[in-house]
């Protein structure tokens, strides 16, 4: 990206290169009534009590079933995609301490929460559709309720697909409640969460579902090297 910046005391303009690429879909992706919404709530999102009722045994499960189907050899990177305050990955640091851990959310009121809550983890401000990570970084992408607000589902499952390494899994909680979607969101039946993962290249090899709180976890799994 290139900024054109006034400099204190010197005169003229200056161009700054940040090396940071910016496009049309992140700006329409951090714009949304949704990140709004999450900007505003971020001071009190985690006193909530959604914490303990809801996200809180989501996260948990999430968890559990990673354990299940992650491989033996403990897993190096663990990105969380709409990370909010970051309360996922303070569970996963327990679990597996050594992992390098990222937070991606374009909602930067809830990425300063995070970085205050959970310094042993980065925090980038960006969305689903335009992570700012290399390709094949990642052993596991984790998304916690956050899928019904991204602006552009199968682009960000692409994004997702990138950043994994061969064979590397995504886990992903969402609900499933279709009245859910009358206050705006994109919520996805089970059939066309699996289709949306399938053409990002993504298998699912899990499923369980959470029925007092209408959430569905899956655990896909990108292909090995070579596989296209
Ligand atoms: C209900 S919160 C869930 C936060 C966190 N995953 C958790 O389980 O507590 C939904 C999050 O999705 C984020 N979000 C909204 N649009 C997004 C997008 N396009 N890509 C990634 N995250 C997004 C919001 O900013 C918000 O932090």
């Amino acid at each position: 990206m290139i900024s054109i910046t006034t400099d204190g005391g010197v005169q003229g303009l200056h161009l700054r290169f940040t090396g940071e690429h910016r496009s049309s879909m992140d700006d329409k992706a951090t714009t949304t009534p949704d990140v709004a919404r999450f900007n505003r709530w971020a001071a009190t999102y985690d006193e909530s009590v959604l914490q303990r009722w809801y996200f809180g045994p989501v996260h948990a499960r999430m968890l559990d079933l990673l354990m299940q189907e992650a491989p033996e050899k403990p897993p190096r990177c663990i990105v969380d995609v709409g990370c909010g305050t970051g309360r996922l990955l303070r569970a996963v640091s327990v679990r597996w301490p050594e992992a390098q851990l990222i937070g991606v959310d374009p909602a930067g009121q809830m990425v300063s929460q995070a970085d205050r809550l959970c310094p042993k983890a980065t925090f980038k401000v960006a969305p689903a559709e335009s992570l700012p990570l290399p390709g094949e970084s990642a052993d596991i992408v984790l998304s916690s309720i956050s899928f019904h607000h991204w602006a552009e589902q199968g682009r960000g499952l692409q994004e997702i697909a990138r950043v994994l390494r061969p064979e590397g899994l995504f886990c992903l909680a969402d609900h499933t409640f279709r009245l859910a979607g009358l206050f705006g969101g994109k919520v996805r039946s089970r059939d066309e969460i699996r289709g949306l993962l399938m053409s990002a290249g993504l298998a699912v090899r899990r499923y369980r579902r959470l029925r007092v709180r209408c959430v569905l976890i899956a655990v896909a799994q990108k292909g090995p090297a070579g596989a296209s």
